[in-house]
């Protein structure tokens, strides 16, 4: 136990007599102490900031007998215990479950040791309990960041006794909110074609499990929240506390309301039908599980998350700072790629997304050297900057019924490989991007006849396959060692500046015959922490690409593989105006610069709708844009409208993807959608706004912007109009266009003049 005194490390105190800590985040506090001798550790408080003494005093509170009523209705054990290893009188969601070889099946720790670090701009804490009887030491550990109000916090467990222990279940943090009434839990939701949707509900007594079953993040839901007491939070005012867990796997976040009446969220890896066998030695590192506080409403929330994850999220590798990568220099090259290619990992966050055009609703499967050298000078011609050949380009690959597997060129599409495409390409000035799925396997290719048993499968069971493919199973080091080769391959051979990492299925008969009685189960965790570091070996290898997030569109859309790519595609559906509510739900927690947005054909080919090429413009406008229509069907005029509406874009780049967003209407709620995007000094303003089909001829009123400056003067980059920040802040701007265009949109570019 620790002895009397205090220390500090930048934001977090520890007092050593009381055996309590207080993190100091930019404008929030958090704070917990041990309790029961050192055999639990209790939650003190998380909300706004705290004096350097009241956690000591708050766990003198919390520590003495619960009240009568608690008493006699519930056990002490239900207070509110930062991470709740399951045994003795717990009931409620645990946060831990071990099972140790003599068949004990419970865990019983004593707080060992703390140790406070600083690293670059944050602070973390880690707190070691130690089971006495098995030699389990679990680590929680805590990170603070000087300029951010987002906490994070993962678990090691690491086995220190003599025998194995298998996990059954373990979070990667338990989140305790205050004793308030009526909590709403708002989440994303959603399926193919319909991702990250905001819904909301009431939380009762009892629990609400939400999870991802699929292997992957998913579509239908996101391992992310916001809660707010008595359903009270607008998007500008209200407590709110959010969280989003960084796994690209199976998830599950539980939402609890316990009989004593506390409400706790926690969650991590899915618990169903995964187990992991950690030996005598091993560490097993648990996925981070990031969280903010913010009396400032959901915009502050999603601000927060924006500007904290392009500061230490995106490109960064690894959350917890633990897993080196595996593999650190090319294949067959000794010498480690050059660190300058494209600067420190710190500053990925900080670039600019060129503007993308993508082939694949285009041409589909039927790509060709000739047909997309055409679709590269459309492309450059309207002002594109970066080229990518999406699916179909390697051999067999005529249809979604072969090839996947067999990463060579298919040369009867380019008889000369890729090379000549790519010279065009950078001839044009453009950058070369290139679509994988190298996590896959269709049946019909060279690789599945050799190694069949590499896919997942049950030994005499169906091997269930979707969109024709199968999973490849990523926790054999051999077909991980595979894969790794394959990109690192084409990425040495070729000047490819991008890769979009695609991911079209789910995993089902998650099996591995070979392991059958050893530890099968944990391909579930293992596949993802292999992913994680064959991505992680290929941009050590190849600091110059960047790469996309894909998964059928926006099923792995998550922190932990934000710190692998630079952007995340949101969503195969690509119409416009279902665009809006997706891309809503997106920036909740995703920055406007990872959001990849195409303007793609009219009809779109997923809904049939009819939108003007403005339109589908200023939606895409929204996040990054990119370009994914058939150009050379575009007409004159619409090359013309392009190529106008990309120069715009650039010029407000840096205010959508890294100024700060305020989500000032929504449809349908509101009349019309509208985004302000405000740079970090104040001084521009960016206004885009959408609507729908006009209703009874009514207009649209004027929308009252956000985080101006009162007393200043704005001017209309485009007629000059000025308006004073007060009149924007109060009366509102009446957006141009008519009253009467049905899918009309608009965008306005505000330059502060004065004070
Ligand atoms: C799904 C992706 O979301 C699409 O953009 C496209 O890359 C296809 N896969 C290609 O198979």
């Amino acid at each position: 136990m620790a002895t009397e005194g205090a220390t500090a490390v930048a934001d977090i105190w520890h007092d050593q007599g009381a055996g309590t800590w207080l993190l100091q985040t930019r404008s929030t506090a958090y704070a917990f102490g041990l309790a029961d001798g050192g055999a639990a550790l209790r939650h003190l408080h998380w909300g706004p900031g705290l004096p350097a003494g009241a956690p000591t005093a708050l766990l003198a509170e919390a520590g003495g007998e619960p009240p009568r009523w608690e008493r006699s209705r519930s056990s002490a054990r239900e207070r509110p215990d930062e991470y709740v290893p399951w045994g003795g009188l717990r009931y409620d969601e645990p946060s831990l479950k071990a099972d140790y070889a003599d068949g004990t099946r419970s865990t019983e720790w004593r707080f060992t040791a703390q140790r406070l670090s600083r690293h670059g701009a944050g602070t973390t804490v880690e707190l070691d309990f130690t089971d006495p009887a098995y030699g389990l030491v679990t680590t929680l550990a805590y990170r603070v960041y000087d300029e951010f109000d987002v906490i994070e916090r993962w678990v090691v467990l690491r086995n220190g006794g003599e025998e194995p222990i298998v996990i059954r279940q373990a979070h990667s943090a338990n989140w305790w909110l205050p004793d308030r009434a009526g909590w709403r839990l708002r989440y994303l939701h959603g399926g193919w074609g319909a991702e990250t949707r905001l819904a909301q509900t009431t939380l009762g007594p009892g629990k609400l499990v939400l999870e991802s079953r699929r292997g992957t993040t998913s579509h239908q839901l996101n391992p992310w929240f916001t809660l707010d007491p008595g359903g009270r939070a607008t998007e500008e005012s209200g407590e709110v506390w959010s969280g989003a867990l960084a796994w690209s796997g199976s998830w599950k976040l539980v939402y609890e309301l316990t009989s004593a009446g506390h409400l706790h969220a926690c969650g991590g890896c899915n618990d169903f039908d995964w187990a992991q066998r950690v030996l005598p030695g091993e560490t097993f590192v648990l996925p981070s599980f990031a969280a903010l506080y913010t009396d400032a409403g959901f915009g502050a929330a999603s601000r927060e998350w924006h500007a904290w994850a392009r500061a230490h999220v995106i490109g960064r590798g690894d959350r917890t700072g633990l897993t080196e990568p595996r593999w650190r220099t090319a294949v067959g090259s000794a010498a480690p790629a050059p660190a300058s290619a494209a600067g420190a990992p710190g500053d990925r966050g900080q670039r600019l997304r060129p503007v993308l055009y993508n082939s694949w609703e285009a041409t589909s499967f039927a790509v060709s050297q000739g047909g997309q050298e055409r679709l590269a000078e459309r492309a450059a011609r309207i002002g594109v900057e970066r080229f990518v050949v999406d699916d179909g380009w390697f051999r067999g690959r005529d249809n979604d019924h072969a090839g996947l597997g067999d990463w060579t060129v298919d040369e009867s599409k380019f008889p000369l490989g890729l090379a000549p495409l790519i010279k065009r390409v950078n001839d044009l000035g453009m950058s070369f991007g290139l679509w994988a799925e190298p996590e896959m396997v269709n049946r019909d290719s060279d690789l599945y006849r050799a190694h069949p048993d590499w896919v997942y499968h049950f030994a005499r069971r169906t091997r269930t396959e979707h969109r024709n493919q199968l999973v490849l199973n990523l926790a054999r080091p051999d077909v991980a060692d595979w894969v790794f080769g394959q990109i690192d391959r084409l990425l040495a051979e070729n000047n490819i500046e991008f890769i979009k990492w695609d991911m079209n299925r789910p995993f089902s008969e998650p099996g591995w015959p070979a392991e059958a009685g050893g530890n099968p189960e944990r391909i579930w965790v293992e596949h993802v922490r292999s992913l994680y570091a064959i991505l992680d070996g290929l941009r050590a290898a190849h600091p110059g690409v960047e790469f996309e997030s894909c998964c059928g569109g926006g099923g792995r859309a998550d922190l932990g593989i934000l710190g692998r790519v630079e952007q995340i595609w949101t969503s195969d559906n690509t119409d416009g105006w279902d665009r809006i509510a997706i891309q809503e739900g997106f920036t909740q927690v995703f920055a406007p610069q990872v959001m990849m947005a195409w303007v793609t054909d009219s009809p779109n080919w997923w809904t049939g709708r009819r939108l003007p090429l403005r339109f589908r413009f200023h939606v895409a406008m929204a996040g990054a844009l990119g370009i994914g229509g058939d150009l050379s069907r575009w007409t004159e005029r619409e090359m013309a409208e392009a190529a106008e509406l990309v120069t715009v874009y650039k010029v407000i780049r840096p205010v959508v993807q890294q100024g700060r967003l305020y989500r000032l209407a929504s449809v349908p709620a509101d009349p019309y959608g509208a985004h302000q995007y405000l740079s970090d000094d104040g001084a521009q303003v960016v206004i885009l706004s959408w609507w729908g089909p006009s209703s009874c001829g009514g207009g649209r009123p004027p929308v009252r912007l956000a985080a101006l400056d009162r007393g200043a003067r704005y001017a209309d980059a485009d007629n000059g109009q000025q308006y004073w920040g007060a009149e924007l802040l109060h009366e509102g701007l009446t957006l141009p266009g008519s009253s009467h265009d049905d899918f009309g949109s608009a965008l306005v570019r505000l330059i502060r003049r004065s004070s």
